[in-house]
């Protein structure tokens, strides 16, 4: 279990709802997939510099259950630019106060890749400055 966040600043902060439960009770996945496929794409349409599309999932780990009113802190950083690809990855933390104690509990991991497009919604360049 991790004590503390991470120093970065979260790409997103969302608290889990009673409507984005599955039959168990947890949160559902795919609610966790989609805000991390939206975090990615912060990240690296601010790297390609334009529009991106999400064109693959490379991993995607469920570490620990997340539960209703946990507070959910999305982290998203490049770490391989290609020709007209960003790959993002992502680190999914949350935090919990149960039992009148605060716990931070990393959720999920993973990896995802976008490609920098054009009006015609063809891949293109990107030209990174850094
Ligand atoms: C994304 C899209 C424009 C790519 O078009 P394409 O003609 O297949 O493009 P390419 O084969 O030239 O690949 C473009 C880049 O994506 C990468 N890529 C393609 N498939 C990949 C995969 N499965 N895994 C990792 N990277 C992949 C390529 O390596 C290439 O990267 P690079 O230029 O940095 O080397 C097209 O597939 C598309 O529009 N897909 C739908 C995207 C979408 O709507 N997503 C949301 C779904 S709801």
């Amino acid at each position: 279990m991790t004590t503390e966040l991470p120093d970065d600043h979260a790409i997103l902060r969302i608290m889990a709802r009673p409507n984005d439960v599955n039959v168990a009770g947890d949160i559902f996945g795919g609610w966790m997939m989609s805000q991390c496929d939206i975090a990615g794409g912060i990240v690296a349409s601010r790297k390609a510099g334009g529009r991106v599309v999400t064109v693959a999932v490379k991993d995607f780990r469920f570490l620990a259950p997340v539960l209703v009113s946990d507070i959910v802190s999305i982290y998203a950083e490049d770490i391989r630019i290609g020709t007209t690809s960003v790959t993002i990855a992502i680190d999914v933390f949350v935090e919990r106060r149960q039992d009148g104690k605060e716990q931070i509990i990393k959720v999920a991991t993973a990896e995802i890749v976008y490609v920098h497009i054009d009006a015609q919604r063809q891949p293109t360049a990107i030209v990174t400055t850094d």
